[in-house]
């Protein structure tokens, strides 16, 4: 595993005007806070939590989850998956379909390999295909290794999104039993994410999506027990809805991720009075080089930072002028003033960035640079090498 850059280790202990921008920064006090308020949340709730890795593709971080109490975390891709692991991450779910005969072989291998740390690999499926293909890599690398392994697999439900996953009911049966006839699958239970429900504003709205997805899992899981096969967890959930799965009692495990750094697009949902409150905790440094009569540039665009959700918003700190972000292009902000008296920050000023999304951003940048004690006057405590940065495949 390669090793951060000097310069960035070299950051370690020195202020906080003294990180170069662009550069990606996390708010070490207030990401603590989160995973504490989500940690007491789960306890509080009786339900596991396996948060999505995919968001900070990070193997310290996922291991700070595990520590809080996460019972492993999840990816959606193989290579995510192997950077975790070699990063000393041994419980991880690829929470997505996985077909290719090449990556299955790969997937097998590191079912083998977490097995033997004393971890476990699991994998979501939606095809009667996909299952018999990963069967046959599980089967390939007992024969040439010597060593029979397990894989837990969950058939994954479509309850909303219109993505992946079997309609729910027979479909979902078909694919349990199917499970069951390979014994190097373990048929672990049932994968109901409902992505579309998570950016629905109205929490209203959002309460009547995840109780449909609800009733489909109920209806589905009498069905597959009618067949002598137990339901042993339901998993889904992300940070918009995770506390209508926890209540419903049918959801055994939560996967939200995005609650631990807190994207800007996350705040324009309507809160649920239930939900924990999350912070800002990811923030892009950038600084002004370019003042103009109406506008300022920072050297920060889309390049630094994901805009598939939004543009980012301006975080002022204490005594700033209240800043609205418009796209410049790759490597360019456009600054407008919108607050009283209407000032603009000055040549070479630092303004903050709250990402509009943070997955794809994270994925923009080599390394997270940690800070407490705040980003106005803070120090640099950690830097993280962001492991599974462009892991595709
Ligand atoms: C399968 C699955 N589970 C969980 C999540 C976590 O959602 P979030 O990061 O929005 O909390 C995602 C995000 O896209 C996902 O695809």
């Amino acid at each position: 595993m390669s090793t951060l850059p000097s310069h960035l280790a070299a950051l370690v202990g020195k202020s906080v005007n003294e990180i170069d921008t662009p550069s990606l920064v996390i708010d070490l006090d207030a990401m603590k806070r989160n995973l504490a308020r989500m940690a007491e949340f789960a306890k509080k709730h009786n339900v596991r939590w396996r948060p999505h890795a995919k968001m900070h593709k990070c193997a310290s971080l996922a291991k700070a989850q595990m520590r809080a109490g996460a019972v492993g975390v999840c990816v959606q891709k193989t290579a995510e998956a192997e950077a975790l692991a070699a990063g000393g991450v041994h419980n991880i779910y690829i929470s997505n379909e996985v077909i290719a005969p090449a990556k299955l072989a790969r997937v097998a291998a590191l079912a083998r390999h977490l097995a033997a740390e004393g971890g476990k690999l699991a994998i979501a499926v939606d095809s009667t295909e996909g299952v018999i293909r990963l069967a046959q890599a599980m089967n390939d690398a007992r024969t040439a290794s010597g060593v029979a392994t397990v894989i837990d697999v969950f058939v994954e439900m479509d309850v909303g999104q219109g993505r992946c996953g079997v309609e729910p009911g027979a479909a979902a049966v078909t694919l349990a039993l199917e499970i069951r006839k390979h014994p190097a699958l373990h048929f672990a239970g049932l994968q109901a994410y409902h992505g579309k429900a998570q950016h629905i504003r109205s929490a209203q709205e959002r309460r009547d999506a995840i109780a449909k997805a609800v009733q489909s899992v109920v209806m589905t899981r009498q069905l597959i027990e009618a067949q002598g096969m137990a339901v042993d967890l339901v998993t889904g959930a992300g940070t918009g809805s995770f506390l209508l799965e926890a209540a419903s009692g049918v959801y055994g495990e939560l996967q939200a991720g995005s609650f631990l750094f807190m994207d800007a697009d996350y705040a324009r949902n309507e809160r649920d009075a239930a939900q924990p409150p999350f912070e800002h905790a990811l923030f892009v440094k950038t600084q002004v080089m370019s003042t103009h009569a109406g506008h300022a540039v920072c050297d920060a665009g889309h390049k630094s930072h994901a805009i598939d959700s939004g543009l980012p918003m301006v975080h002022a700190l204490e005594g700033e002028a209240e800043l609205e972000y418009a796209n410049g292009g790759d490597e360019h902000g456009i600054l407008r003033a919108t607050g009283a008296g209407k000032r603009l920050p000055g040549l070479g000023q630092t303004v903050w960035l709250i990402p509009g999304h943070c997955d794809p951003t994270v994925n923009l940048h080599n390394a997270m640079i940690g800070v407490t004690g705040g980003l106005a006057a803070g120090t640099v405590q950690r830097v993280y090498r962001v492991d599974a940065r462009g892991a595709l495949t």
